[in-house]
């Protein structure tokens, strides 16, 4: 069902179906078609609230979550505005553990939605706007303990199967519906992982020759089995040199993209001032990785990707200066 044909009881069904758009302007030296899913359309502005979703209804489905219950979760921001939007929709008093070196516009948006945000200070040395795995680590703790205190629900995005579910039960089949091409390629940049696998195991489903890569940054690729050099890199997230990542199996994975900094900048500018489209850091890392794959192996050939969330979400940031 497309996304305007019908009037919804609330915004969470208004989550997902979103556009699949060709990028035909960034391509039109390199002959191949690159394919983008626009899903910082969806009402937080993230393909996060599909997750959001999914996880609260595979919930009260299965009764791991009870009415009016607390429930808490880790974010970088997108999960959690994703979980405010569902969680005040369905009356589930919501609270966002964040690192304090996500953008505060993040934060913010949370709070607007009705969220209780709080924030962990970085580890020592560590910068505003490059959250490493050591950083995750410590609002892995302070969510924890939360949840003990609160006798709350854990959303567990890195782990609970509503992750996987929503992207293999939705994303991936309406970028199936959608492309109206054999899709050779796919690539997403990982975070949970949750997108990458739901996204690549409803492709392989359809048709076991789609290729599947894992992007990550250039210096912190753990899942490529490099060394990581560099985990503060400026890709908000994902790249969290995390290499046991519970969605992300070996038959999902075809091979691995790296994408610098600098590179997922300008290619973030270059969609906005090219194609009209407004999308963040790890969205830039997408289409700068979808290019290298139409410059070799995949010329001449269908690759698809997500764009993960929107531009307005890094506006505190030097992204768009
Ligand atoms: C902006 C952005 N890009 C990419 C990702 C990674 O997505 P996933 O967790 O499905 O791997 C996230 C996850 O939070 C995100 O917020």
């Amino acid at each position: 069902m497309a996304r305007d044909e019908k009037l919804v009881s609330s915004v969470v069904e208004a989550i997902g179906n979103t556009p699949l758009v060709e990028l035909a302007r960034l391509t039109r030296n390199l002959g191949g078609r690159l394919l983008a899913k626009l899903e910082y359309l969806n009402p937080g502005f993230s393909k996060k609230d599909r997750i959001a979703r999914q996880i609260i209804e595979d919930a009260e489905a299965d009764g791991t979550l009870q009415p009016g219950q607390t429930v808490v979760e880790l974010t970088s921001g997108n999960t959690g505005t994703g979980l405010a939007i569902v969680c005040g929709v369905k009356g589930y008093p919501f609270v966002a553990v964040m690192s304090r070196g996500n953008s505060p516009e993040r934060a913010r948006m949370m709070s607007a939605l009705g969220a209780e945000v709080v924030l962990v200070d970085q580890l020592p040395g560590s910068k505003p706007g490059q959250v490493s795995g050591g950083d995750l680590e410590l609002v892995e703790q302070e969510a924890q303990r939360i949840v003990k205190e609160q006798g709350a629900f854990r959303a567990d995005q890195f782990h609970h199967h509503g992750n996987f579910n929503a992207h293999h039960l939705h994303t991936g089949p309406e970028i199936l519906r959608q492309a109206g091409t054999t899709i050779d390629a796919f690539c997403d940049f990982v975070g949970t992982g949750g997108t990458f696998a739901g996204c690549a195991a409803a492709l392989k489903e359809a048709n076991p020759a789609t290729r599947c890569y894992v992007v990550e940054p250039k210096g912190a690729a753990i899942l490529a089995g490099e060394p990581v050099t560099n985990p503060n890199h400026r890709i908000q997230g994902g790249g969290y040199s995390m290499c046991d990542l519970t969605f992300v199996k070996p038959e999902y994975v075809d091979g691995y993209l790296q994408v610098g900094d600098q590179e997922a900048v300008e290619v973030a500018r270059k969609l906005a001032r090219e194609e009209g489209i407004f999308s963040g850091f790890s969205s830039g890392a997408n289409v700068a990785a979808a290019l290298q794959l139409l410059q070799e192996p995949f010329k001449a050939r269908a690759v698809v990707t997500i764009l993960n969330d929107s531009g307005l979400k890094y506006l505190s940031t030097d992204l768009f200066q």
